[in-house]
């Protein structure tokens, strides 16, 4: 048929970017429609651990609680056990997710939200209820078949996969969150570095009550040392909660040389009964599916008025889990731009920092994940397994951690070693929470002439808090008797916030005159006592980054965008000039 729909965007998936692109421009009062190619979302539990930052932009758009409720929480997720079988040996422990005592105060300090653990199943259908509900047209069954892009839109043919009828769908801006394979960026012919399908994984599900075996040290991961058990390339089976105690889902390699393997449901009970060191467990396979292991990310997000985000743009092993988070944190930058473009309020240049703020995020994660699947090796190594051919010989290898003998002490440092290693990759909270988008590559961040300050603890591992432009906001609590507020619920999605003190009182005016200029929402918020919130526990005036007659300027997405020292000359011109460069208005 030769019927057109009208949308202002057009996103198409239902995965974590898309459903979320979704979710934030129904928020912002963008039409927008998602179409996605099957009936419903995720089938199967896919990506789960969901960071603090993740968690933050879920508070923002006030569906954290909801997430939560369908979460397993931060406490019950980290006790990541090492083993020779869930009911064998273990090998050791570490904790991960933030759950060490030292990193929890971390995670404590650094953010409002607790990090938890969604599978896919569960936080793609809150997603998509939201989103839809605030106003999303969510098309299922319907399959993105190409674009053709003009100076003013994009039109977009699609196949309702129910009745077999094409249309098109006429968008002013495309978003192909379409995952690891994605239509819309073959179609776009992105430019990528690295390779796809380094290494083949098997997920299995299962049904089984492992809760005698686990609620002593409950995890998500539980790691399983065994002959055969290579996963893309790690050498070990990981058996991963999926609910607690009787929902799980193990992920098992196999060659990708080979092809894709045969897996019965028979040899799928057999892996399972294995892994957990049961041979006569009660199991209920509930699926099998095959997925491979990529390196590979885009280095340009953009060609005109599409777009991708997601595993589109960043393809990678689930190591460190990032997958999904990424795939949102692209979303929550990329809609407000596109919001701020179609409101007029900001040029198309605008749009141009999405590529310049997000394809760096991309490559970073992309080799933080498959280093850290990489670093499993030295397990391996310490453990003496690298040169072990045998299950016999393997066995004896690991044995061998247990001896009185110059030998089983240098190999039980060598495991202690390495097992160090792996908290880049389970508590890298500064790869989670220090993304960074540099001033002197996009145009929506302004520099304050200051040089970025040296970091005091590891970059990777190690979250540092500045108000330093292009960084996240620092959380601090502020509030009043009446009120608990995260400096980040002072700043909304929706429009710029200008956090200032007492003495810098005249930035308030500046910004609402400002704002007017511009036809833009520029908050002010006086921090301070007797003001609209006064800094609870003094931690603000710590991390604040400026005088009290300073100011910092918030982004709609929780970065900062500019700041200044101190109160200036001409409080409303600078303003107007940051924000107009911030918008591309030039
Ligand atoms: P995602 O792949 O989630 O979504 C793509 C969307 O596009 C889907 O809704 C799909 O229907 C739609 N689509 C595709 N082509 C289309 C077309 N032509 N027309 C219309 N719609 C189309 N990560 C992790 O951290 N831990 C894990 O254990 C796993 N396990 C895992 C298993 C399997 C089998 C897969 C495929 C992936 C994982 N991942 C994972 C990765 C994780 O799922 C991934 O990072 C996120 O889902 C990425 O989200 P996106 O929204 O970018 O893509």
């Amino acid at each position: 048929s030769t019927a057109v729909v009208e949308t202002d965007v057009l996103i198409v998936g239902s995965g974590p970017a898309g459903a979320s692109a979704a979710l934030f421009l129904s928020t912002l009062g963008v039409s927008n429609t998602m179409i996605t190619k099957y009936r419903w979302t995720a089938n199967t539990p896919r990506a789960h651990i969901t960071n603090q930052r993740t968690m933050e932009i879920f508070r923002d758009l006030g569906i954290e609680d909801e997430v939560l409720a369908d979460a397993t929480p931060h406490h019950l997720i980290g006790d990541t056990v090492f083993c020779t079988a869930i009911a064998g040996e273990e090998i050791g422990r570490i904790l991960t997710w933030g759950n060490h005592p030292a990193r929890h105060a971390d995670h404590e300090l650094a953010s409002p939200s607790m990090n938890c653990d969604i599978p896919q199943t569960y936080l793609e259908p809150i997603l998509v209820r939201n989103a839809t509900m605030r106003g999303t047209q969510t098309r299922f069954s319907t399959e993105y078949l190409g674009h053709t892009q003009d100076s003013s839109g994009v039109d977009v043919r699609v196949l309702d996969r129910l009745t077999g009828s094409e249309y098109t769908i006429r968008a002013k801006y495309l978003l192909g969150a379409d995952g690891a394979r994605s239509a819309v960026a073959a179609d776009l012919d992105l430019p990528y570095e690295g390779r796809m399908d380094i290494a083949g994984s098997m997920n299995i599900t299962f049904k089984a009550d492992l809760g005698d075996l686990c609620r002593h040290r409950p995890s998500v991961l539980y790691w399983v040392i065994q002959p055969g058990a290579d996963v893309g390339g790690i050498g070990a089976g990981l058996v991963r909660m999926v609910r607690p105690w009787n929902e799980w889902l193990i992920v098992w390699g196999f060659d990708i040389e080979q092809g894709p393997t045969e897996v019965s449901e028979e040899d799928a009970r057999g892996i399972v009964r294995n892994l957990v060191g049961d041979p006569d467990l009660d199991v209920e396979i509930t699926g099998i599916s095959l997925w491979g292991n990529n390196e590979q990310y885009a280095t340009q997000l953009q060609r005109g008025r599409v777009f991708c985000a997601g595993d589109a743009v960043h393809k990678h092993p689930p190591s460190n889990g990032l997958g999904s988070n990424t795939s949102i944190q692209d979303s929550y930058n990329l809609a407000w731009k596109l919001a701020a473009v179609l409101r007029g309020e900001a040029g198309p240049g605008l749009l141009e920092t999405y590529t310049a703020e997000r394809a760096p995020v991309a490559k970073q994660i992309v080799v933080r994940a498959n280093r850290s699947a990489r670093e499993f090796g030295a397990l391996f190594t310490a453990l003496g397994l690298d040169t072990a051919e045998t299950p016999e010989q393997m066995h004896a290898r690991i044995e061998e951690r247990k001896d009185a003998t110059a030998d089983g002490a240098a190999k039980r440092a060598a495991v202690r070693e390495a097992m160090e290693l792996k908290n880049y990759e389970f508590n890298a909270h500064g790869v989670e929470m220090g993304q960074w988008y540099d001033p002197a590559t996009s145009t929506a961040v302004v520099g304050d002439g200051t040089a970025r300050p040296e970091p005091a603890r590891d970059l990777e591992l190690f979250y540092e808090p500045s108000t330093y432009p292009g960084g996240r906001l620092p959380h601090a609590w502020v509030g009043d008797r009446r009120r608990k507020l995260s400096t980040h619920d002072l700043a909304s999605y929706t429009g710029f916030t200008l956090l200032t003190g007492i003495t810098g009182e005249a930035w308030a005016a500046a910004a609402q005159k400002a704002g007017e200029a511009l036809g833009v929402r520029v908050d002010a918020v006086v921090i301070g006592p007797g003001r609209e919130v006064t800094d609870l526990y003094f931690d603000w005036a710590e991390l604040a980054g400026v005088a009290e007659d300073g100011a910092v300027l918030v982004r709609p997405d929780k970065h900062v965008g500019w700041r200044s020292r101190h109160l200036v000359d001409d409080p409303d011109g600078e303003l107007v000039r940051v924000l107009g460069r911030i918008l591309s208005r030039e």
